[in-house]
């Protein structure tokens, strides 16, 4: 062949590749109201930056006559590009073909832009829409994914690996984006389970829609599995752009500053009497939490589940952080097994990825009940203790209001290592609240009052006022400062500004044992 003739092979079979399944595959994905694997990496990436990785690669399966049924790229889109000027690789399954079921051909796609990603530094975002294993391939197929876990895995830390979910996702396959950092769902589009309807039905007798079992909203809502659910494709793939934003390319990078308007010097006076006289009144949390950061801007992660502690990113004097918050709008700001799990991997990943965590304190203890006991809020609370503890990155604290028992010493206490830690003038630190400490303490003195009501509300007012107030607190130097609520943004921005090159380092070791 000629020069021209090679020329025309490449652009002929660019245009096969490119075409996936065919045209009528592709139409009926767009009538499913899904985007394509190549639509969805243009839309994700900065327009004209994908480069494509194996484009011409095919399978190699002989059985079912697989041989007569080749597609060039073989069902997923690799390679990589930019986000906002910054490299990322991406895969993206293809639907139109096989189902976008994964063959030995297809793993080998995904794991070499996994190997690119680790050996450069860069983010690994996968779009997944699948059938899970290619039925015809067998053992290959999981095969493959047992290689992409292991990448999984080794890259968590390293990288940051985000996984969109955009159609089917069931079985094993669940797997790898279930050890990524961010899981994102589309609703109404998507699904995530172990097992679906019909063998839940046959085994348990359960009747589920596939929705119900494993759309966003379950996952969101009720698993935590997700940590974002989106209204559609483009609005999904949005979110990943601005999520990639707070985050460094890799663990050896600090984020990436992005300068902004918004006054370091901005006071908020509404925040002096946002928290109510009554302690047992709430307040929503989210209101201080934006009108702290800059541009009041809160980009909150599993903003649906676990809703008494609140985790997500912001910055503060154009430096990305890490936000935990109890939410007292919420079961009063307890810490219960979900909150805990939620927050504990949220700082976990701050800490891989040199976020700073700024944390705010409303919580009144753990939440009692046997539903808690008995699912282990001791270990599940601990993984939050367990977090915080072994972060090393700048840890600056402010407790709003309540700090009591183990909560005080789990969120981000100056015992585990808080840098910087501030209260409010309002705020109460004891072991416990007047109530139950006036019960236990003074019980014999309460029964034996010739008005035992009037006795108890004595008692409560003197604990209060002697042991539920941060003086106490600050006279032993474990707060650095007692501050203005309206004061709260500049002296965060002054204490993340001065602890920006802090160093800090664990005990050598192969890796610690938190309580799974
Ligand atoms: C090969 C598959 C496939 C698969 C779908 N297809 N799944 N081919 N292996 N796993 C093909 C279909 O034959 C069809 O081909 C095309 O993809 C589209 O599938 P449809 O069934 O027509 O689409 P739809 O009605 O939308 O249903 C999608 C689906 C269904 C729900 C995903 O296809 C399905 O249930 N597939 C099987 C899922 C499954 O059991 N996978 C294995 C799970 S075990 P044509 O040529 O007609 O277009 C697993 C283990 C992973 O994944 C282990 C990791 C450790």
């Amino acid at each position: 062949m000629g020069i021209k003739e090679n020329l025309e092979e490449l652009a002929r079979r660019s245009r096969e590749a490119e075409l996936g399944g065919g045209v009528e595959r592709i139409r009926k994905q767009h009538e499913a109201g899904k985007l394509t694997a190549r639509e969805r990496v243009e839309a994700l990436l900065d327009p004209g930056t994908f480069v494509e990785v194996d484009k011409f690669k095919t399978h190699r399966c002989t059985d079912f006559e697989m041989e007569e049924r080749k597609v060039l790229g073989d069902g997923v889109v690799t390679g990589y590009g930019k986000v906002d000027g910054r490299l990322v690789y991406v895969f993206s399954q293809d639907f139109t073909v096989f189902g976008g079921s994964l063959s030995g051909a297809f793993a080998e796609k995904v794991v070499k832009v996994m190997d690119l990603a680790m050996k450069t530094g860069a983010p690994v975002i996968g779009l997944n829409d699948s059938g899970g294993a290619r039925i015809q391939e067998g053992v290959v197929s999981l095969a493959g994914y047992a290689d992409i876990f292991l990448r999984n895995v080794l890259a968590s830390g390293v990288v940051p690996q985000i996984s969109a979910i955009m159609g089917p996702c069931a079985g094993g396959a669940v797997y790898s984006p279930a050890i990524t950092d961010f899981i994102f769902m589309v609703e109404k589009s998507s699904y995530m389970f172990i097992t679906g309807p019909e063998v839940i039905k046959t085994v348990t007798h359960e009747e589920v829609t596939k929705e119900d079992l494993g759309g966003a909203h379950a996952h969101n809502t009720k698993s935590g599995v997700a940590h974002f659910a989106a209204p559609d494709e483009k609005q999904c793939l949005a979110m990943i752009r601005e999520l990639l934003s707070f985050l460094p390319s890799n663990n050896l990078e600090d984020p990436p500053i992005v300068p902004n308007d918004d006054d370091p010097d901005r006071r908020d006076e509404a925040l002096d009497s946002l928290i109510p006289d009554n302690p047992n009144k709430p307040y929503d949390m989210k209101e201080l939490v934006t009108s702290v950061v800059d541009e009041n801007y809160f980009f909150e992660v599993q903003r649906e589940y676990a809703e008494n502690i609140l985790v997500g990113f912001a910055r503060l004097g154009g430096r990305a952080v890490g936000v935990v918050a109890n939410q007292p709008a919420h079961l009063a700001g307890c810490l219960d097994i979900d909150a805990s799990i939620k927050a504990a991997r949220f700082v976990r990943f701050c800490d891989c990825f040199n976020l700073p965590l700024v944390t705010f304190v409303d919580v009144p203890g753990f939440l009692p009940g046997t539903a808690q006991e008995y699912g282990g809020i001791i270990t599940h609370g601990a993984k939050l203790l367990y977090a915080y503890c072994e972060a090393t990155v700048p840890k600056v604290t402010v407790i709003t209001r309540k700090a009591y028992g183990g909560a005080y010493d789990v969120m981000s206490s100056k015992h585990i290592r808080g840098d910087i830690n501030y209260a409010y003038p309002g705020a109460e630190i004891a072991v416990m609240g007047p109530d139950g400490a006036v019960n236990i303490i003074f019980s014999d003195q309460i029964r034996k009052a010739k008005q035992p009501d009037q006795e108890r509300v004595k008692l409560v007012d003197e604990y209060r006022h002697k042991f539920a107030n941060p003086w106490k607190v600050a006279e032993l130097g474990y707060i650095d400062d007692i501050i203005m609520p309206e004061d709260t943004r500049p002296r965060l921005i002054r204490a993340l500004e001065m602890l920006q090159n802090k160093r800090d380092r664990n005990p050598a070791k192969k890796h610690g044992n938190i309580p799974l």
